[in-house]
């Protein structure tokens, strides 16, 4: 079968390479000349483990390529998904700009049957609104053709993308035709060859399915942070906590972590369009909101930590920021926690020294605000150290090596890595989330 995709990001890329892995011609398009032509020589623009192996193995076997123009392979392909980015508008809502450029391009250029599959993160009711952009363009040219439209809501996790991808839990599809029933059954069925776990529905429930899941996930996280910090102010200690309830099946052990809060590029914008959805439609999601709250303070919490822990004295303090990125094996700064705790120590005056496995710039420049090359470097005289992201180069750093090195020995762990009692033991003061 030969396929395209639109939109050459996390998503898109991911999926095509996979497509083509199992045997699919795909086509990625992207209107970033600079990504495609990256691409053409081989060399991959995000960082996701396991997929430059993947794209390079499917570019020499002739079944994957990749454009800047769409209309190109519009007339070869059976399927066209987009990938394109959903980011939240000034209002929270999902801006559909792009998933409906998409739509016109295909309505204005195509010469045969297509199948359009959202794969976006895409409010309830768009695919209607796709279908439309794809008629009205096919009605402009006194145009017959057919097509159809389908809704295939993307699950995968940056940083595990891969196998997501190659062995996903479900694959949720959305359809209003035998056609397109038949057509994606074919394109999923070598994921899932041993167990067949296509969920097939209808359009407006897959793409409710995707918002849910993940209003779903950023909720336990709120939960948890929410727990975590009364535990603080009981003397319970949130890791016990969520041994003791992820145990209960009902419950599961799960996405359970206390933390400094979620972001990415899917979580906070996810949640804010389905409450967004639900103003337009007359209701308010309480639950939603409070999640968004818990979350939105729970990014300055670390910040809060090493206030307390200086009187509110900040001014001069050098701090040591271990991780940047909204979560690790990713490149993806969208969102970050990270960015919200920098900004707000160099306002305090602080003088960071931060350090991230992959991210060597962000779109802070501060005279206070320095990259160093390892967590040893970035802890150099430093009074205390933040570990933001859980890199697994974090877990088991030399605690000697940091006592000789450090100013004082202060750890603040956003991430709960570190146990507390060897901490102290050492002689280090150590504070983490909840406990
Ligand atoms: N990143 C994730 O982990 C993830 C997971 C599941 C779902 N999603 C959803 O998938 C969608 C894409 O997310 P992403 O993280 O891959 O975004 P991204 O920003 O990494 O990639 C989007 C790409 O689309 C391209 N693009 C925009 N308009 C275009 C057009 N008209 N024609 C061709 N290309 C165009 C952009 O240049 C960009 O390269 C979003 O709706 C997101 O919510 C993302």
């Amino acid at each position: 079968m030969n396929i395209a995709i639109v939109g050459t990001g996390y998503v898109g890329l991911v999926s095509g390479a996979c497509f083509a892995e199992m045997g699919t011609n795909v086509t990625c398009v992207d209107v970033d000349a600079n990504k495609i032509n990256a691409l053409k020589q081989g060399e991959i623009p995000i960082f996701e483990p396991g997929l430059e192996e993947i794209v390079l193995r499917n570019v020499s076997a002739g079944r994957l390529s990749f454009t800047t123009d769409l209309t190109e392979v519009l007339n070869t392909v059976e399927v066209v998904f987009s990938a394109v980015g959903t980011p939240p508008d000034e209002d929270g809502s999902a801006d559909l700009k792009y998933v409906l450029e998409v739509a016109r391009t295909v309505g204005k250029n195509m010469n045969k049957h297509i199948l359009l599959v959202t794969k976006s993160t895409v409010p309830v009711g768009t695919s209607k609104k796709v279908r439309q952009a794809i008629q009205a363009e096919l009605d402009k040219r006194n145009s017959k053709l057919t097509f159809d439209v389908a809704s295939n809501p993307e699950f995968l996790k940056e940083g595990a993308a891969i196998k997501d991808f190659m062995s996903p839990d479900r694959v949720v599809v959305g359809v209003e035709s035998d056609t397109a029933k038949e057509i994606m059954s074919r394109l999923y069925k070598p994921f899932l060859l041993n167990n067949f776990r296509v969920i097939f529905m209808d359009i407006p429930s897959a793409e409710m399915t995707k918002y849910a899941a993940n209003s779903m996930l950023a909720t336990r996280i709120s939960f948890m942070n929410d727990i975590a910090n009364l535990c603080e102010l009981v003397g319970a200690d949130i890791n016990n906590v969520r041994r003791g309830i992820g145990s209960d099946p009902r419950i599961g052990s799960k996405f359970l972590y206390a933390g400094c809060g979620y972001g990415g590029s899917c979580f906070p914008k996810d949640v804010k369009a389905l409450i967004k959805t639900a103003q337009q439609n007359g209701y308010n999601m309480q639950l939603l909101n409070a999640v968004e709250e818990v979350n939105d303070n729970q990014k300055s919490i670390l910040y809060q930590k090493l206030a307390n822990k200086f009187n509110n004295n900040l001014n001069d303090k050098a701090v040591a920021i271990w991780g940047l990125t909204f979560k690790p094996n990713t490149d993806d700064m969208r969102e970050a926690p990270s960015v919200v705790l920098i900004n707000k120590l160099l306002e305090a005056g602080c003088k960071l020294r931060v350090f991230d496995p992959v991210v060597k710039e962000i779109n802070i420049t501060d005279k206070n605000l320095t990259f160093a090359s390892d967590i040893y470097d970035a802890a150099l005289n430093v009074d205390a150290i933040c570990l933001v992201t859980e890199w697994q180069e974090f877990r088991l750093p030399s605690w000697q090596v940091l006592l000789k090195t450090m100013r004082t020995p202060i750890i603040i762990d956003g991430r709960n890595i570190y146990d507390k009692q060897e901490l102290e033991n050492l002689g280090f003061y150590y504070e983490g989330i909840g406990v």
